[in-house]
C-alpha cells in the first residue's frame, strides 16, 4: 500500500530532511543587481550545503553591505573540501568523480561564480579542517 501511495504521488516522504538554518540578514537599503540571478546562485549555495554538508549541523547565511560592498555567505559545517577539488572548484563539471549524489551535473558553483563575475563581483571559498565550509559572495552593492 504504502509504496503504491509514493508511486502515484511520486514523492517518497520518507526521504524529506529538514536541516536547520540559521540566518543574519542586515541589508536596510536596497541592492542593485539581477533579482533572478542573485537568486539563483543563493539557491545554489544553498543546495550545496544541504547536499554536501552535515545535515544535523545548522547552515548560516549571513549578509550585510559595507563600504559600497555586498557580502553574502553560507557556511556548512560537514567533511572538509579537499584541496584538489577545490582547485577547480568554480569550473565546468568539477565533481569529484566518486560521488554517488545524482544531485546535479556539478555546475552549480560554475553558474554561481559566473553570476557573481556578471556583477563585477567574486565567489571564494574557505574551508577548513576543522569541518566548517563557507561560501563567500562579493559585489558591489550598486552593481549596473
Ligand atoms: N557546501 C559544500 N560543502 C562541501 N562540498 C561542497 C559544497 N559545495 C560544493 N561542494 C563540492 O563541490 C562539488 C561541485 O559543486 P557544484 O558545482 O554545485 O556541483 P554539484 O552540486 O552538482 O555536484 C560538489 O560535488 C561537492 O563535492
Ligand atoms: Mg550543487
Amino acid at each position: 500500500m504504502k509504496l503504491k501511495t509514493r508511486k502515484r504521488n511520486g514523492f517518497d516522504n520518507q526521504r524529506r530532511t529538514t536541516v536547520p538554518l540559521e540566518s543574519d540578514i542586515d541589508l536596510p537599503n536596497p541592492i542593485v543587481a539581477d533579482p533572478q540571478c542573485l537568486g539563483q546562485l543563493l539557491s545554489n549555495l544553498l543546495g550545496n550545503a544541504v547536499t554536501h554538508g552535515d545535515r544535523s549541523q545548522p547552515i548560516q547565511v549571513r549578509g550585510f553591505e559595507r563600504s559600497g560592498e555586498l557580502f553574502l555567505s553560507v557556511n556548512n559545517r560537514g567533511a572538509p573540501i579537499p584541496d584538489a577539488v577545490r582547485a577547480s572548484l568554480f569550473q565546468h563539471f568539477s565533481r569529484p568523480g566518486k560521488q554517488s549524489s545524482l544531485q546535479g551535473l556539478g555546475l552549480g558553483l560554475y553558474i554561481a561564480a559566473e553570476i557573481a563575475r556578471a556583477h563585477d563581483g567574486e565567489l571564494t571559498v574557505e574551508s577548513t579542517a576543522s569541518a566548517d565550509t563557507t561560501f563567500k559572495l562579493r559585489m558591489p552593492s550598486q552593481a549596473q
